[in-house]
């Protein structure tokens, strides 16, 4: 067996706690690989949505995922997020909207697509030092990081970012909707039976609700001694 060469540090944590700002920023301050692997369930949504696939149909899911092939590409900019490849097509923009959002949430719960998610995600993270970001990378996909942080704030701030997000994006809002959506996303990723969004026991919990993202920036790379 070889001794294991990379380094991980997995932030998980509930939608719009700002985790991909700062596992961007935590991946440039450190030099690693940033791991998107929300994006990851994104894609297979969008391929799902855009063939007409039913949910429940398994051997329709099975034979999906052996023709998804997605690219994860460095952000063009700092404060965008990550580009992403479905075969060889752009979907970086079509994934973000929060119809999306929900969809994801849905198709993360079906085991195959987890199945085969979490060996791509492995197999990324024996390649290089990562930063992996999203439900259940300290829980499931890699269970002996280095480093795990999980992040969380109130849904109403949550949504709050969103929000702001969206509509820096030229997006009409609808905050009331944003905010169900939020609370409906949490339950289901966090009460599925399958790598469930939860807290690994040795990670450390970082409150964002009253905190900027230097100051949660801050919190994690005073802990991370490389
Ligand atoms: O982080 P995000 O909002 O882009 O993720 C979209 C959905 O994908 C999220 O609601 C649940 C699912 N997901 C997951 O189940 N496990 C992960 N590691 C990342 C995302």
């Amino acid at each position: 067996m070889s001794e294991k060469q990379t380094v991980t540090i997995a932030i998980d944590g509930p939608s719009g706690v700002g985790k991909s700002t700062i596992s961007r920023k935590v991946a440039a301050r450190f030099g690693f690989t940033y791991l998107d692997t929300g994006a990851m369930y994104r894609a297979v949504a969008w391929y799902i949505k855009k063939h007409r696939i039913d949910l429940d149909d398994s051997s329709a899911i099975e034979t999906a995922l052996e023709h998804i092939d997605i690219d994860l590409l460095p952000a063009k900019h700092e404060t965008e997020d990550v580009g992403v490849l479905l075969n060889d097509e752009d979907v970086s923009e079509l994934i973000r909207s929060p119809e999306m959002s929900m969809l994801a949430s849905s198709v993360s719960a079906i085991p195959a697509v987890r199945d085969k998610l979490t060996r791509v995600q492995q197999e990324l993270g024996r390649r290089g030092n990562i930063v992996a970001e999203g439900r259940d990378t300290g829980t499931v996909v890699f269970p002996g990081a280095e480093y795990k942080f999980y992040l969380d704030a109130q849904p109403q701030e949550r949504s709050g970012r969103r929000a702001r997000q969206l509509r820096a994006r030229g997006e009409t809002v609808d905050e009331k909707k944003l905010l169900e959506m939020t609370i409906a996303r949490d339950k289901q990723d966090s009460e599925r039976d399958i790598a469930p969004l939860r807290k690994a026991d040795d990670a450390v919990v970082i409150d964002t609700t009253a905190l900027d993202i230097s100051q949660v920036l801050t919190v994690i790379t005073d802990k991370i001694s490389l």
